[in-house]
């Protein structure tokens, strides 16, 4: 070997030591796994039972929408495209109608002498992972309690009046207010009370009707920040509307809302 081959020779050996130090130092990111096949998980709709209490999420207290905007595009919307709520909207809707707002129990809508005369039922249908069925609203607790089994929205379809009634079976889900009167007529008959306002205890019924507008006017303007249709039933048959969603014996039905994504 002549002199310039041991040059060349030694020059690629340290060339070659020197790579392999260079590729030992630098970190090497770890090759991609082949990706495993992705399992579809279903959503489970897992069985509740009457009397079982489900948390719902907590609301959210922002949004995109001004109440200007709310206001002004608020409408009776009675076309469904029959897809599924999510827990979540259920859960802002509910809150909007009756949700406790302040440490002193306040709510979402005012009350007469705050003795909170309505009660809140959901009729389930079409909500993502939720078992069909009637719930009674706890806003103390935002949960849900399971009062009835099974799809009621035909039922109640059946029970309300007039030429709209079949838009409580295609929306997702009814919410149906009730209310307890002597709550506020308790407070609102005594005489002393009657004295000064010149009113019987009708004034406590007049309170529970204002009330209950107040609730569900939230109720449409959450549906149009949550980008949902709803509107207000008026008419409809008392006995059945109770014993569907198995109100309490002391407690009135007031009105039906059906609520779905527009369609
Ligand atoms: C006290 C009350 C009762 C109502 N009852 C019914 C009803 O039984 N069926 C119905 O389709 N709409 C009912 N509505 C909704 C009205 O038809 C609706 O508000 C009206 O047509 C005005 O339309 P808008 O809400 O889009 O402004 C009722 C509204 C109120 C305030």
């Amino acid at each position: 070997m002549d002199k310039t081959t041991i040059v060349m020779v030694i020059a690629i050996v340290l060339a070659v030591a020197l790579a392999i130090t260079f590729s030992l130092l630098i970190p090497h990111k770890p090759e991609p796994e082949a990706a495993e096949p992705v399992e579809k998980k279903r959503i489970g709709v897992e069985k509740i039972e009457v009397g079982e209490r489900i948390k719902l999420p907590a609301p959210c207290y922002t949004s995109n929408t001004s109440v200007e905007e709310a206001l002004s595009k608020r409408r009776s919307i009675r076309a469904y495209s029959g897809e599924n709520l999510t827990i979540a909207e259920v859960s802002q809707l509910l809150w909007a109608a009756q949700g406790i707002t302040s440490p002193r129990r306040g709510r979402t809508a005012p009350s007469a002498g705050a003795l909170y005369p309505l009660e809140l039922y959901l009729v389930v249908g079409d909500v993502e992972g939720f078992d069909k069925g009637v719930y009674k609203y706890r806003p103390e607790e935002h949960e849900l309690e399971k009062v009835g089994d099974g799809d009621k929205r035909g039922e109640l379809a059946e029970a309300a009046v007039g030429p709209n009634q079949e838009h409580v079976r295609d929306a997702a889900i009814d919410i149906v207010f009730t209310a307890v009167y002597e709550r506020t007529t308790g407070k609102y008959k005594t005489p002393v009370y009657e004295e000064r306002t010149g009113a019987s205890y009708l004034r406590g019924i007049r309170y529970v009707h204002m009330e209950a507008g107040h609730a569900a006017q939230n109720v449409y303007l959450q549906a149009v920040s949550s980008g949902l249709g709803t509107f207000v039933i008026g008419a409809f048959i008392d006995s059945e509307v109770k014993k569907i969603v198995n109100a309490e014996e002391q407690e009135e039905p007031l009105y039906i809302m059906p609520v779905g994504r527009k369609g």
